[in-house]
């Protein structure tokens, strides 16, 4: 975030800290139980948003270097990720183009990929390099055995995007993301280094944990023993760049800004949690001084989901920041998963019983109410009301 813009949303949180009041939404929104349960909606969110729009799956310090790899499982579709010798990221389908044996698994780093299963040996070009011990057996297969099947992909800001279905990825991700690319610069993604990932299936709609990351009302009661403290829980900055809704939480260290005077004033990321919320399933967050990035997938149905979380941190790092570093994502990890996810498998079980019609979010859940709707227009849905205070009716 440039550093102006940090000054000017230093002043809105300095009034809302003096008021005790928070960013609102224009409205409420009555939101029915089939936005998380339905198969059929689910399925044309699958089409329309996340094989239609494009996807961010990585960040550049997931592959830094040529011969860089990672896999990433977008819905079932399984990815390889690979920086290549003209140091471009590339997409393609991890599946060998023989028999379809998955061709590597996780992230690392090599010079080509071997097939494990009968060693074709392909480039990071993707490229076929040498059929080992196949007696001419492909001499009449088509060109399209000779490479790997590659998808649109788009890497800016420190930022890599692919493209399962369709065409013009580069415009597609200007369209999608607005200003907040811009904003996202200022990070210096590309400069941090990857320290560690977490996963897990949760047996909720993938909605759920984008839900939970995206209003800092529960933080007083849901996590009172932990990061509570910490937090001003009920004063949230909520804005909308392109697509992305973009949420600042101030920790109470903020405090320590304030007392600056005026003209030393104007910092906000290094007391603040700083969120980038893209439907359908990213948040990236800047917190304090690194990058959380979260991705939720459905998995087999509306009622499945696949949740993870990769962490970054600025370089340079000695080995006892690394130790620090780490320690820092089994925190995150631990909160998350003993007191956030347990919230959302429990809201889901309520919802497919049948006998909760609907959930409202309130005016001061602005970044649900953004999140939702921005996802109900992508899909031509018009199932979630919006409800006017006593005061528009007037
Ligand atoms: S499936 Fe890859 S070499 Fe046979
Ligand atoms: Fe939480």
């Amino acid at each position: 975030m440039h550093k102006d813009e940090q000054s000017r949303k230093l002043e809105r949180l300095r009034r809302h800290l003096e008021d005790g009041t928070t960013d609102l939404s224009p409205h409420s929104l009555k939101v029915p139980a089939s936005h998380y349960t339905s198969e059929a909606q689910n399925a044309v969110e699958i089409e329309l948003m996340f094989k239609q729009r494009p996807l961010l799956v990585a960040l550049t310090p997931h592959i830094p270097n040529q011969g860089d790899y990672l896999t990433h499982e977008a819905i079932d579709i399984s990815l390889l990720l690979v920086r290549d010798r003209e140091d471009k990221a590339r997409a393609y389908i991890n599946a060998c183009r023989h028999r379809g044996a998955r061709l590597v698994e996780g992230k690392g780093h090599k010079a080509s990929f071997s097939c494990p299963f009968h060693a074709w040996n392909w480039g990071l070009d993707g490229k076929i390099i040498a059929r080992p011990n196949s007696h001419e057996g492909f001499a009449a297969a088509d060109d399209c055995f000779d490479r790997l099947v590659e998808l649109p992909c788009y890497e800016i800001a420190g930022l890599i995007f692919v493209l399962l279905e369709g065409e013009d990825i580069e415009s597609k991700v200007h369209a999608l993301m607005g200003a907040s690319l811009l904003d996202i610069e200022n990070y210096n993604i590309s400069e941090t280094k990857y320290i560690d990932s977490r996963t897990t299936e949760l047996a909720c709609n993938y909605k759920f944990f984008l839900d939970g990351f995206a209003e800092t009302y529960h933080i007083a009661s849901l996590h009172k023993e932990t990061i509570s403290p910490f937090y001003y829980s009920n004063s949230t900055l909520v804005d909308q760049l392109g697509e992305v809704v973009h949420l600042v939480s101030p920790r109470k260290t903020i405090d320590k800004e304030f007392e600056k005077t005026q003209s030393e004033q104007g910092a906000i990321l290094p007391y603040c949690t700083t969120e980038y919320l893209l439907a359908p399933n990213v948040l990236l967050t800047h917190q304090v001084d690194h990058i959380q990035f979260w991705t939720a997938y459905p998995v087999d149905g509306a009622n499945r989901c696949r949740i993870e979380l990769n962490v970054f941190w600025p370089n340079p790092m000695d080995d006892e920041a690394e130790r620090k570093a780490k320690l820092n994502v089994d925190l995150v990890w631990q909160v998350t998963t003993e007191e956030d996810f347990p919230q959302s498998v429990a809201i889901h079980r309520n919802l497919i019983s049948g006998a909760l019609p609907h959930l409202i979010f309130g005016q001061n859940e602005p970044a649900l109410i953004y999140y939702h709707q921005n996802i109900a227009t992508a899909i031509g849905s018009d199932q979630l009301i919006p409800l006017a205070t006593a005061n528009d009716s007037d």
